[in-house]
């Protein structure tokens, strides 16, 4: 049996290859038939994990839009929404905050040990919070979540968390989406930072699929063996 859920990254990048603008609040990539495939995606998972300066800095519900497909995970005796997981070290969050407040899906907040007394007090009862020991590692977290019952995660982001999935080897699957657009500001976050990869130009990843979806590209990458043995989104 698996250690550790089937891992699909997903993000949306800038042509120039950035995840945000450091001149907006929330740089929007996506377009709307785009946000449909990914709500999809979502429904089909049992997780979704995303990192606290994406909390900080978007504000996301994370929660299955479509009343259908809220419905069909319901008939399957799933919550509407997938749990909603977060990772930190600093603990700066807001419990105000939609990942907190919107939708009553399980909430997971996992921490280094020395801070997780204080984090559990801020918190306060609006999550569970986890501490793992530090240097945290994606892969302690994904074998935590694997024991919590999560047997599919999706990693929606920032960088800092795709980077670690990457470079650690624990991503089945990447879903990457072009935007049409340019940041042009090297203060913006990259998808991707600094790191030692397993691809590289003598072992190229293998892109499964290239789907048109209206002004937007959406590229999807096989990075392990379980791609596409594991339940394959609608
Ligand atoms: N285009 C897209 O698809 C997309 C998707 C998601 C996000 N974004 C953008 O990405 C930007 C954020 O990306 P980012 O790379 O700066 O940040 P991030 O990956 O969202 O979050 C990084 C933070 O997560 C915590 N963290 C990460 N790894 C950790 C570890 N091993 N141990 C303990 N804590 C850990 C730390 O939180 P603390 O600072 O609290 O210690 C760290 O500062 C946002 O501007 C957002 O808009 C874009």
């Amino acid at each position: 049996m698996a250690d550790r859920p089937y891992t699909l990254l997903s993000c949306g990048i800038s042509l120039d290859g950035y995840l945000d603008s450091p001149a907006t609040i929330r740089l929007r990539l996506s377009n709307e038939a785009d946000l449909d495939r990914v709500d999809a995606v979502r429904a089909s998972s049992d997780a979704i994990l995303v990192g606290a300066a994406t909390i900080r800095n978007d504000n996301p519900r994370l929660l299955v839009r479509s009343p259908e497909r809220r419905h069909d995970r319901v008939a399957r005796g799933l919550p509407p929404s997938p749990a909603k997981v977060t990772v930190t070290a600093s603990g700066r969050l807001d419990v105000g905050g939609d990942f907190f407040t919107a939708g009553d899906a399980d909430k997971i907040v996992y921490c280094p040990r020395r801070v997780a007394d204080t984090v559990r007090a801020s918190l306060d009862n609006h999550a569970t919070v986890i501490d793992l020991a530090t240097p945290l590692s994606m892969r302690e977290l994904s074998e935590d979540l694997c024991a919590r019952g999560v047997n599919r995660l999706m990693v929606e982001g920032g960088g800092t968390l795709h980077t670690q999935f990457l470079t650690d080897d624990l991503a089945d699957e990447l879903q990457l989406v072009i935007a049409p657009l340019f940041v042009g500001d090297s203060r913006a976050r990259r998808f991707a930072l600094d790191g030692c990869y397993p691809w590289n130009s003598e072992r190229r990843a293998e892109l499964a699929d290239v789907q048109r979806i209206g002004d937007v590209v959406l590229l999807r990458y096989a990075l392990s063996s379980r791609y596409g043995t594991e339940r394959q989104d609608p």
